[in-house]
């Protein structure tokens, strides 16, 4: 028998109220040409669930090449998803792929229960992840466009999906669901969007550099960002930098040798074959990564997929969160849950840091790497920074030594790390001269 929960009564814009309890539980369906596709679909849909906060009841496969258009599944697995649901008091059921809005309907209708897919898990992920003010317009603007064309009438598609997940916003806001309003409410998120895009690029402007080096925790859904964070940041040592007060929730500061402190930021989890319209609220949750000094590329080394996790979040990198040729921050790869493995670990695919969060091993490892390469290649530089790169210079180095004012520029002399010179260098700085220089 179902454990009771204290219900949470959610209330729709129409006034519709349904309970939603602490956490949903779901039925999950995959379907695929092969069985082997199949369970590996499963495997991620049910990992996302869980960042969700859905728990998994049960799954159902169904192997076949063409999917059917009316449901996606036969006749048959409906009925013995139906049944199944009815059996485990499921509150909803999970496909792993996104649906028509008329198949969406028909399996509603004979299923009666809530039908949620893929891109609507991933948005509702999205919406709990996005932590400025442009990834929540992005992500808003996400879901309203993409429940307009599911809606059949005035307001019931609320009744329908009866709150809970599919229905959440970013931050405190609710999903408007009827017609008139989502138009208007996307036409208006639209020009919110422009202003936040122009607001963005004149903060950035302003922003002073912190001291501190900035490391961004990427990767795959579920390969343990959050617990390396724990592991590497403690909780006394709470981060009041100006800078990231807007920027994000999660950055926390760790140390990284003693004395050595260095500002930590998690990120939303990368996702295999992003729906290609949810792209632009993805990369806008990831704006922190490609400031940041420093990426941890973490990797679950236990996945039965990791090789292909871990191409896909590089991808995903290179192609849509970096711009194509510019330089970027380096990246050191966190090969995690060694626990996990067996005499195999030894086979690398990658040349990485071997660590298991949760067990904390390896740590200290991990932390010497991230020293030396922010360290890497620190000399003392005279410099000539054009007055067009000096908002980039300031962020990067702050002030520098004996500064010339030219009419063109500054000259000034600095030390910094090759990673940061890089950067600069790609923004029009020009090197006059260096001790490795003078050395050599
Ligand atoms: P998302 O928020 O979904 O992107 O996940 P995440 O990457 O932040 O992963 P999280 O830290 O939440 O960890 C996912 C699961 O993996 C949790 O159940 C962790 O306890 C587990 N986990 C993390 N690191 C390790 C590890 O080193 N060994 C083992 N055995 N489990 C780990």
């Amino acid at each position: 028998m179902r454990e009771e929960k204290t219900p949470r009564l959610v209330e729709d814009y129409t006034g519709a109220r349904a309970r939603v309890y602490g956490e949903e539980r779901a039925i999950i369906v995959a379907v695929a040409p092969r069985e082997e596709a199949c369970e590996r679909s499963l495997h991620e849909l049910e990992s996302l669930a869980a960042t969700a906060g859905i728990a998994t009841l049960a799954t159902v496969i169904q192997t076949r090449s063409r999917p059917d258009p009316a449901t996606v599944i036969g006749k048959g697995k409906v009925e013995e998803v139906a049944q199944a649901a009815e059996a485990l008091e499921a509150d909803v059921i999970l496909f792993d792929r996104e649906l028509t809005p008329g198949q969406a309907r028909n399996l509603e209708e004979r299923t009666n229960r809530k039908i949620i897919d893929r891109t609507q898990l991933i948005m509702d992920i999205f919406a709990q992840h996005a932590a400025t003010k442009e990834a929540r317009l992005q992500v808003e603007l996400a879901q309203l466009r993409y429940l307009l064309p599911r809606l059949r009438g005035w307001g019931d598609a609320l009744t329908r999906l009866g709150g809970g997940i599919g229905t959440r916003g970013p931050g405190e806001t609710k999903l408007e669901l009827d017609r008139n309003k989502i138009t208007r409410r996307i036409h208006a998120l639209e020009r919110r969007l422009e202003k936040a895009r122009a607001e963005r690029s004149t903060q950035r402007k302003q922003r002073t550099r912190s001291e501190l080096p900035v490391i961004a925790i990427v990767g795959y859904t579920n390969s343990g960002k959050s617990t390396l964070m724990n592991r590497l940041c403690s909780a006394e040592l709470l981060v009041e930098d100006k800078l990231f007060a807007t920027l994000s929730t999660s950055v926390r500061r760790g140390e990284i040798s003693p004395g050595r402190i260095a500002l930590f930021i998690d990120t939303v989890g990368f996702i295999r074959d992003l729906p290609h319209h949810l792209v632009p609220a993805f990369s806008s949750t990831l704006e922190a990564a490609k400031e940041a000094d420093l990426i941890l590329h973490v990797t679950d080394a236990a996945s039965p997929n990791r090789e292909e996790e871990h191409r896909s979040v590089r991808e995903t990198l290179t192609a849509q969160v970096f711009a194509e040729d510019s330089p970027h921050p380096p990246i050191i790869d966190v090969l995690n849950k060694i626990d996990l493995l067996g005499e195999e670990s030894g086979t690398a695919f990658v040349d990485g840091v071997w660590i298991s969060a949760k067990e904390g091993i390896n740590l200290d490892l991990l932390r010497a790497g991230i020293c030396e390469v922010l360290d890497r290649g620190r000399e003392e530089v005279r410099l000539f920074v054009p007055y067009s790169a000096f908002d980039l210079f300031h962020r990067l180095v702050g002030r520098g030594e004996s500064v010339s004012y030219l009419p063109a520029g500054i000259e000034t002399s600095v030390t910094v790390s090759s990673v940061v010179l890089s950067r600069l260098r790609a923004a029009g700085v020009k090197v006059i001269s260096s001790a490795s220089a003078r050395k050599g």
